[in-house]
């Protein structure tokens, strides 16, 4: 469930044999349950007398109940004289597949008329957006030319070019797994929430864990070629931008965000932390990177009780055995869940912070989009590079004779989760991010001539088993019916140094609790 997992080849075709009857079910499902609701939207109609665009046979679930919506509220208004002025109503996405779910004539036709912006004031964005000026900040003075875009190819796995609200992607090299096809399929969703509100724009887009493009050596030198991917760390210039798990990942079973931040959410509910068990857990794939191998020397079955659970994730077996026990909403069972890097940053991060209890977060140097607004001693517990073992069973000690003070730290955690990163604001990141990113663009894109064009049709109805399945579930089915939220102000000079500064520093003064054995917690009860 991380991202170093280059242990099985991505011939994705044999691990989704088992998976196919799961994914032909819910499509049988959707197609049963079109039927009724298609029945029940026309008597509706007739009844209101309010003609609709015509309800396609074939249309998905969604596109029905939205009409159904869309005519409602026209029946408010038509009625009443009067619907709330300032916010527009949603739109549905409609879309359909052909016959045996192809694509059977031009996909990309359908146009989702632009969505009128609400009046009403948005409220504003979590801190970490902050962070999208710093990003794009080697470019604030001199823009991006068309020679920057060109010079970000050698790195890139695809270049995206928006044009009027349409998708044209050109493919360079594989990605991993399916991290591309998600990740398109997440810009595709933001484009059907915010329908003729993406700028025209074009990037270049790495897939991989390294973050690759150094910062410029001196102020006079020429900008790093802007480069899009999902993490980066402190001497880099990557610009991060969400990574393909927030819409699934199939090959490990890791259901889109949404469904799976609900499922946390219950799971918490379930086992109260005073329930869990007393020690820190950690499961996940220990063969690929170092960090991961010295943690799990401090497993009990090593002779010594450092206070950790380490499991091993043999990915072939849970595969095989269709991902029985590898559910990350039955994780949440300890009081205390490790985090450890990847092969950079890690997915896993997220379902980790989830889970109520607090996280031991094992120092790494990588980012990922909203990582920079975790606070060490507030959303988490600072594990230092050194002396791992002897951190992870300080923490616990100290968690369990500080209870209130622990399951505080795992609310802040998950509460940072369940609140700033849902995925209202993993969309209106990305909106911002791009509509930041389009501002610098000193020319107008053009349609790159090897380019396909991409739409949720193109790729949704010839995609088969768990793929088509999580596509259909982290769909977009309507525009937004409110703004973005409001993007907060860039960081002061020498504001990004203070916030680095402070982090060192508490992670310093934790690693120093440790060595003298006790810890002495500020006036408002946190770490740091
Ligand atoms: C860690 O220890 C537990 C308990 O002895 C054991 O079940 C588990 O397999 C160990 N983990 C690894 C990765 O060896
Ligand atoms: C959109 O509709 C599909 C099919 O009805 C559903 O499975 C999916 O969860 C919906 N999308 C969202 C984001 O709710
Ligand atoms: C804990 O911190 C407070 C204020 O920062 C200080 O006055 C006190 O002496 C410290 N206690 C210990 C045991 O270090």
């Amino acid at each position: 469930m991380e991202s170093c997992l280059h242990v099985f080849s991505s011939k994705t075709k044999e691990m989704f044999g088992p998976l196919h009857d799961k994914a032909r079910s819910t499509m049988a499902l959707i197609q049963s349950s079109t039927r009724g609701v298609v029945v029940f939207v026309a008597l509706f109609l007739l009844v209101v007398l309010i003609s609709v665009r015509s309800i396609n046979n074939e249309s998905f679930t969604a596109g029905v109940a939205a009409s159904l919506s869309t005519a409602a509220s026209k029946t408010h208004q038509t009625f009443f004289g009067r619907s709330e002025p300032h916010r527009p109503a949603a739109q549905a996405i409609h879309f359909a597949c052909g016959l045996g779910n192809q694509v059977t004539t031009t996909p990309c036709q359908r146009r989702t008329p632009p969505s009128p912006s609400s009046s009403l004031p948005s409220p504003s964005c979590p801190e970490y957006f902050r962070w999208i000026h710093e990003d794009l900040r080697p470019w604030s003075h001199t823009g991006i030319t068309p020679d920057m875009v060109a010079g970000a190819q050698k790195f890139a796995h695809f270049r995206l070019v928006v044009l009027d609200g349409r998708v044209y992607m050109e493919k360079y090299h594989s990605a991993f797994q399916t991290r591309d096809v998600f990740t398109l399929w997440g810009i595709l969703q933001l484009l059907n929430r915010y329908p003729g509100r993406i700028p025209d724009l074009e990037l270049m887009f790495n897939c991989g864990d390294m973050p690759a493009v150094p910062y410029a050596d001196r102020r006079d030198s020429p900008p790093p070629p802007p480069l899009f991917r999902y993490c980066k760390d402190d001497s880099t210039a990557d610009i991060l931008f969400p990574d393909w798990s927030f819409w699934g990942w199939p090959e490990t079973d890791i259901k889109p965000w949404e469904t799976l931040r609900e499922e946390l959410k219950e799971a918490n509910q379930r086992m109260s932390w005073m329930k869990r068990e007393p020690y820190a857990y950690w499961k996940g794939n220990t063969h690929v990177c170092k960090t991961r191998r010295e943690v799990l020397r401090c497993n009990v079955s090593y002779g010594k009780e450092w206070n950790a659970r380490i499991y091993q994730q043999d990915w072939r077996r849970t595969v095989k055995e269709g991902f029985k026990g590898s559910n990350l909403a039955d994780q949440c069972t300890h009081r205390y869940k490790i985090f450890i890097e990847g092969s950079s940053w890690s997915v896993s991060e997220k379902y980790i912070l989830a889970c109520d209890s607090p996280t031991l977060y094992v120092k790494t140097r990588f980012h990922d989009f909203f990582s920079r607004g975790l606070a060490p001693g507030r959303h988490y517990w600072p594990i230092t590079d050194r002396d791992k073992c002897r951190s992870i069973k300080f923490a616990v000690d100290w968690g369990n004779s500080h209870k209130k003070e622990a399951q505080a730290m795992g609310k802040e955690g998950s509460g940072f989760i369940e609140e700033q990163l849902k995925m209202d604001h993993v969309y209106d990141y990305m909106f911002h991010l791009l509509s930041e990113y389009a501002k610098l663009l000193t020319y107008k894109p053009s349609r790159p001539e090897k380019a396909t064009e991409l739409c949720s049709e193109s790729m949704v109805c010839p995609a088969q088993g768990l793929v088509k399945t999580f596509m259909i579930e982290s769909m977009v089915n309507y525009t937004s019916v409110s703004n973005p939220c409001t993007m907060p102000p860039p960081f002061n000079p020498g504001e990004v140094k203070e916030i680095l500064q402070t982090k060192a520093n508490c992670m310093k003064e934790a690693d120093m609790w440790v060595q003298k054995g006790h810890v002495n917690l500020t006036s408002n009860n946190r770490l740091c």
